[in-house]
């Protein structure tokens, strides 16, 4: 389950962010606004219904207030994926914020397990979080310490990939729809996304 979600809006904006010389400012700017676009693809087929509760509208008619059916959780994979949460909560107020620290070794390239806590929700959808999906191994350390807490209605939300690092979560976990902004030709011999946008999490917080 791929959804690759290539809006012309979002292409402007991750071409800005692909840019060398654009600023942490402007990169977590476009990274936000990304994030809020890609919402209509991620939670295009949530259920809503109304509630008791009702509200006027202008013209004098009395409606029900409408909800989505399923409690959402956002779980962004540290430190990059921090950088997504914002954009996704300006279109789901409601959402619950989990955080999943997860950091890759630079020579193994194997992800490491740092901090993890969700909050305690009924039967939600866990939306994982990430900007870069590379070899995989963070997401799918990421689903995996997910569904150890018993969660099992789980998405992935990413804005740049690789075929490899796609492959490698479709194998280990086919009920997991990833969605992603864009597919790029390749993994480097350092396991950078090429071409990429670089280190997320530098660019984000301007630690390089
Ligand atoms: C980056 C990125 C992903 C991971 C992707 O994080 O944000 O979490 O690498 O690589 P993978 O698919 O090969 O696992 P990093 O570990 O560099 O940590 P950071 O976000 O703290 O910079
Ligand atoms: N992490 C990043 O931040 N960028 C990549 O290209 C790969 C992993």
């Amino acid at each position: 389950m791929l959804t690759v979600v290539n809006h012309p809006l979002i292409k402007v904006k991750l071409a800005l962010m692909r840019d060398e010389n654009t600023k942490s400012k402007e990169f977590r700017e476009n990274l936000d606004e990304i994030a809020s676009l890609m919402c209509y693809k991620v939670f295009e087929d949530l259920e809503t219904h109304q509630i008791d509760e009702t509200y006027n509208t202008p013209t004098g008619v009395e409606l029900h207030k409408e909800k989505l059916n399923n409690k959402i959780i956002l779980a962004p994979i540290l430190r990059a994926g921090i950088g997504m949460v914002d954009g996704v909560r300006n279109m789901i107020p409601t959402a619950r914020i989990g955080h999943i620290g997860m950091y890759r070794d630079e020579e193994t390239l194997e992800p490491h397990e740092y901090y993890f806590k969700l909050p305690q929700v009924e039967n939600p959808l866990v939306v994982i979080c990430d900007p870069m999906l590379a070899t995989g191994g963070s997401a799918i350390a990421a689903i995996d310490a997910v569904k150890k807490r018993g969660y099992s209605n789980i998405r992935l939300m990413c804005l740049v990939g690789c075929p490899e690092g796609i492959k490698a979560v479709e194998k280990a976990y086919p009920d997991v729809h990833i969605f992603i902004a864009a597919i790029d030709e390749r993994l480097n011999d350092k396991g950078y996304i090429m071409p990429g946008l670089g280190d997320a999490g530098d660019r984000i917080f301007g630690t390089k």
